[in-house]
């Protein structure tokens, strides 16, 4: 199960990822009194149909786990916004791509903590696969400010690849330095 919203997010991102899609924007923003995120692709998308459906746990493609009859990470979503008073919405058009966006109150005390964001960063641009990503983070509280971009291309282009331990560790540090 998950504890923290950084979990969430990774698996939804990893959704996009099995969609097959080429570009991915991830986007993080966190004030006082919300967290919100917003994840965009143009992999394969849903029809209606199958979004409708996605809302169940009891549904999966039986692609990716061909045993389990379930997929968690949707209803996951959906549960926990519930929970906690947070809104979620997908839009989703077949061989487009999707949209997914939350919104969490984080005075809400069942919201789970937010957790590492520079540990989910890392974990979404490294996925093994081609793709682009684009990660938008903006955090507005009264004791800190942050906004910063990422791309995953030129985040390639000066490491060369993202497979190593070392590319993997100066990754580390890069996406540290923006959140001190
Ligand atoms: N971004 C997306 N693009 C296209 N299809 C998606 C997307 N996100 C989810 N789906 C479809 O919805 C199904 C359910 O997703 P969900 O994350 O709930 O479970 P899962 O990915 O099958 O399993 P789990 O997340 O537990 O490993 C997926 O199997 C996939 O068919
Ligand atoms: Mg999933």
């Amino acid at each position: 199960m998950h504890y923290t919203i950084c979990e969430l997010i990774a698996d939804l991102t990893q959704n996009a990822i099995e969609a097959d899609a080429k570009v991915i924007s991830v986007r993080v923003h966190e004030t006082e009194t919300e967290l919100s995120f917003e994840i965009q692709d143009n992999g394969k998308g849903m029809d209606s149909e199958t979004l409708e459906k996605v809302r169940n746990p009891f549904y999966t493609d039986g692609i990716k786990h061909p045993n389990r009859k379930i997929g968690l990470g949707i209803p996951f979503l959906i549960q926990t916004a519930n929970q906690t008073d947070g809104t979620w919405h997908i839009d989703s058009q077949k061989a487009k791509g999707t949209k997914l966006k939350a919104v969490f109150s984080l005075s809400n005390i069942d919201t789970p903590p937010l957790g590492c964001l520079t540990s989910l960063f890392r974990q979404i641009l490294s996925f093994p696969q081609n793709y682009e990503m684009r990660i938008d983070r903006i955090k507005e509280t009264k004791d800190d400010s942050k906004n910063y971009s990422i791309s995953r291309s030129e985040l390639i282009e000066a490491l060369g690849e993202l497979e190593t331990v070392e590319s993997l560790d100066m990754l580390r540090t890069f996406l540290e330095s923006h959140e001190e």
